[in-house]
């Protein structure tokens, strides 16, 4: 976002403005945004909510968001943000409150004098996506302003279904009311600096592009670590677990940026076509090599008093090892990982080059957003001995700070850039691909290890070795 982008002045409906995403992501990204004067000072913010909300209470919430991280929160930003908000209660089953809605942003636009983009912000529990997406329908809120002189998106949040059959559900539910061309997914890990960096990285850098492929990249392994447990939301999480929560989405997308063909042109249909193809191309775990032996799945010790469940076997951890059926990665294992409530919170690409003492190059998602790979050279002195070294770059103090993930989604979709958001086909590999893991856990097993509360997870040793027949066979 270095180039200032123009953005044309749109009105942005958020649904759930008091949920915990809006008070974490959206609204800090929102302020952002307003303090670096990257809105057009037409925008115009709607915060839906059931109960009768007054804009002092969203501010408020800015304002401590803002400050909890030591930050000082500008009350001139605040004021400008005040000026833009307006909160609209709605039920989400009531037809009325629509067309009330309808009305309010019919009446914001004659009062502006144009026609203005609007957003659709579904910042709510996936189970109601359906819903309000129909009822934004048959009101007519999903067509351009009374004049058809502006667009209409509609943004959502991952996980976009629970598996293949509600997500493929929820995707034809939706079509018929929002075109693809209008749908944003959101999946904010692709909004991160570095993830942003990694195919330009690759394409730009002969020295790694040119060994991009499984006879010398012997392992990728995404990793996204959290020291936070579920806070609070029970309900999402006791429905979801952490494979439909990361892995499902940020890891697939990231992975598939790491090993993705580049394409010729690095533009919106052309990243999204090879992304899928790479996806596609993963093999699912099969009873054949053995689910558990592909998979291990883990929960903190705190978590089933958390949730007030004691039989909850939702997972908080999961590891999981993949192969992929391009001959270009023959020889490379694709591992993926990520659990709550462990010692530190740490997203990371591990590209690990060669067998035994590999070369690893790192991408640091967060924090310390950066690039790091480490080389064996010979220790100084007398010896022969051999010592390991990192050659690292670090975003912050190179190239100054980098911004939310969030302030990225947020002005992307306002310009109608899909680039950072998933596709139906992307979304659908990914449910094809981890089906048979969610199948095999429905059925029971007793494969879920119990971990202590900022400990390092559950040991992952034993994937390791999962296709190494096959591996010294190719
Ligand atoms: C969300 C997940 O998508 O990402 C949360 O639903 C998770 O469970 C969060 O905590 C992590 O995002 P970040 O940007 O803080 O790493």
């Amino acid at each position: 976002m270095e180039d200032a982008p123009k953005l044309d002045p749109s009105i942005l409906v958020i649904f759930g403005i008091t949920g915990d995403l809006a008070k974490r992501k959206i609204l800090p990204s929102l302020y952002h945004l307003c303090k670096e004067n990257l809105l057009p000072d037409q925008t115009k913010i709607i915060g839906i909510s059931r109960k009768h909300v007054k804009n002092q209470e969203i501010i408020d919430t800015i304002h401590e968001c803002i400050s909890e991280g030591g930050n000082i929160c500008d009350p001139k930003v605040l004021d400008r943000l005040n000026k833009w908000l307006s909160m609209f209660k709605l039920d989400p089953l009531d037809d009325q409150d629509y067309e009330s809605l309808s009305d309010h942003l019919h009446k914001i636009e004659t009062d502006s004098g144009q026609c203005l983009d609007r957003l659709f912000y579904l910042s709510i529990p996936p189970q109601v996506y359906g819903q309000i997406i129909e009822r934004l329908g048959s009101h007519g809120l999903n067509k351009s302003c009374r004049h058809n002189k502006a667009g209409t998106r509609l943004l959502v949040e991952k996980p976009f279904g629970f598996d293949v059959a509600t997500a493929q559900q929820l995707i034809e539910n939706t079509e018929k009311v929002f075109s693809e061309e209008q749908i944003f997914r959101i999946d904010h890990y692709l909004a991160k600096e570095t993830a942003q960096n990694i195919l330009k990285f690759r394409r730009h850098n002969p020295v790694f592009t040119n060994q991009w492929n499984g006879k010398q990249i012997k392992r990728i392994h995404v990793i996204a670590k959290e020291r936070i447990g579920i806070e609070n939301r029970v309900g999402f999480y006791e429905q979801v677990g952490a494979l439909r929560d990361l892995v499902q989405s940020h890891l697939l997308q990231l992975l598939s940026l790491t090993a993705m063909e580049i394409p010729k042109e690095i533009n919106s249909d052309e990243v999204h076509a090879a992304k899928h193809e790479f996806i596609k191309n993963l093999i699912p775990p099969s009873p054949g090599v053995g689910i558990s032996k592909q998979v291990l799945r883990g929960q903190y010790d705190t978590y089933k008093d958390e949730v007030n469940n004691p039989h909850s076997n939702i997972e908080t951890f999961v590891s999981l090892v993949l192969q992929s059926k391009d001959p270009n990665w023959e020889g490379c294992i694709f591992q993926l990982t990520t659990g709550k409530s462990l010692d530190e919170k740490q997203t990371l690409i591990q590209v690990s080059f060669g067998d035994e003492d590999p070369n690893v190059l790192s991408f640091r998602i967060q924090p310390n957003e950066g690039i790091d790979v480490d080389l064996l050279i010979e220790q100084p002195g007398f010896t022969h001995n051999l010592h390991r070294v990192k050659m690292n770059f670090s975003y912050n103090q190179n190239l100054g700070d980098s911004h939310y993930a969030y302030e990225r989604v947020l002005v992307d979709a306002i310009r109608g850039d899909k680039m950072l958001f998933a596709t139906k086909l992307e979304v659908m590999s990914s449910w094809h691909l981890l089906q048979p893991i969610l199948d095999f856990w429905q059925q029971g097993g007793e494969d879920l290890e119990i971990y202590s509360t900022g400990s390092k997870g559950p040991s992952t040793k034993r994937l390791e070795h999962t296709f190494s027949d096959k591996l010294n066979k190719s």
